[in-house]
């Protein structure tokens, strides 16, 4: 099947990631055995390729920085300061210690009974119909829905929401200032009924939380809101996407899991590594250093690319096979380190549920293949438009 997706050989100067199309892995081999550590003078960034590199990278905050989303492009202006994922500590601490209550795994598992009420839904028109598209019927509303419900966002309103996030992750610079703007307007107007009547929502715990008897500025809460958007919508669709497609791709391990469901975790762990829904992910260098040899400059940017550490064969062996029992399996799809993803609790509760619901509800599951696969279009995300 990876003959079928479209590659393209000289993409020495991706911007955003959706131009590699849907199989990069022959290019990050390729860059990982002859130039690991790359610069990329496009962008004033250097790229890396190996696992260990980018370990190094996400240990050491005081020397690669998260503060600046990316520079040299327009979509610079996604750096509005203050969200967690682009502040360094003490900060960052500080802004995390705020929220990560929220998002524990045990507090996030007890979200388990209407997250399943919400898939069974999603699933109705696949029962009516015997047919859906996994990603705009179930993929794609699931994870807005959750984090809306999370939010206190009202039913009705969740389509513009859900517009604005996907704005926001666009590579046009024109469509992400419109839908930044947008939500954070709507997020003002939510803050002002909240701050009225607090509920027992995310945004009132916010409303009500401190750092050292400081409460939260305004602005401070508009990030993190808007990040949640950015961070979990797209990823999360693409998780329960590229599950799919592995499945699709590896029917005997579909059967395996059918067989046995405990198998599921372990292979959701394996389609992050296989087919990571964020491909890499930034920093920028903020003291000189030096990475294998190479002298890093303050100033430029460091691309990550996590689709390519989690096929690198020093960390996985025979890394291009996909196994549903790999052990260890110590992926970066959720980052590592101070940064790594508050959110992949709910993620993978999400897709865990979807596929325990698909795989109950449907006995027999056929993918459609005449229906060529297209790539998202995404600065760092990887998955399907449809399937
Ligand atoms: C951070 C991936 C789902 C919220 C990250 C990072 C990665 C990532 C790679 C680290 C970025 C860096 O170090 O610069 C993913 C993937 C997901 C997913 C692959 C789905 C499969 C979610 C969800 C949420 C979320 C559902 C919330 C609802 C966050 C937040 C951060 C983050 C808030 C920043 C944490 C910090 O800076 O301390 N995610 N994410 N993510 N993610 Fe996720």
């Amino acid at each position: 099947m990876e003959n079928a997706y479209n590659i393209k050989k000289d993409a020495v100067q991706v911007e955003a990631v959706s131009e590699l199309g849907l199989n990069p892995f022959p290019w990050y081999e390729e860059m990982r055995k002859n130039d690991p550590i790359h610069f990329n003078e496009k962008l004033n960034a250097w790229e890396l390729f190996r696992y260990n590199d980018i370990l190094e990278v996400v240990k050491h905050p005081e020397i690669y920085s998260s503060r600046r989303s990316r520079s040299g492009d327009p979509a610079m202006a996604i750096q509005s300061g203050g969200n967690l994922l682009m502040t360094d500590p003490p900060r960052h601490r500080q802004l995390r210690s705020l929220v990560t209550q929220a998002f524990t795994p045990r507090t996030i598992a007890q979200m388990s009974g209407r997250i399943i009420e919400i898939v069974d839904s999603l699933l109705q028109k696949g029962r009516e119909t015997g047919h859906m598209d996994l990603i705009a019927d179930l993929a794609y509303p699931l994870p807005v829905i959750v984090i809306s419900e999370m939010l206190g966002i009202p039913p009705e309103e969740r389509d513009s929401f859900k517009a604005w996030s996907d704005l926001i992750v666009s590579p046009s610079y024109a469509d992400l200032e419109r839908g930044r703007k947008e939500l954070r307007a709507y997020f003002q107007n939510v803050l002002q009924q909240r701050k009225q009547h607090l509920q027992d929502d995310l945004v009132s715990g916010l409303l009500q939380a401190n750092v050292d008897g400081e409460p939260l500025q305004e602005t401070e809460i508009l990030d993190f809101c808007e990040l949640l958007l950015v961070a979990g919508n797209e990823t999360t669709t693409n998780l329960i996407g590229n599950a799919g497609l592995c499945f699709d791709e590896y029917p005997e391990a579909a059967r395996e899991i059918r067989e046995d469901i405990s198998l599921l975790p372990s292979a959701i762990e394996e389609v992050l590594r296989f087919r990571s829904p964020v491909q890499r992910f930034g920093r920028t260098v903020v003291v000189d250093t030096e990475l294998d040899g190479r002298q890093l400059k303050v100033g430029q940017r460091v691309f990550c690319w996590i689709g390519a550490a989690n096929r690198d064969p020093a960390q996985f062996p025979d890394p291009g096979s996909f196994n549903i029992r790999r052990t260890p399996n110590r992926h970066l799809a959720f980052g590592q380190g101070i940064h790594f993803c508050l959110g992949a609790p709910l993620a993978r509760l999400e897709t865990k549920l979807a596929f325990e619901r698909l795989f109950h509800t449907f006995k027999d599951i056929q993918f459609q293949r005449d229906v060529p696969l297209e790539p998202i279009s995404s600065f760092f995300g990887y998955g399907v438009e449809h399937l």
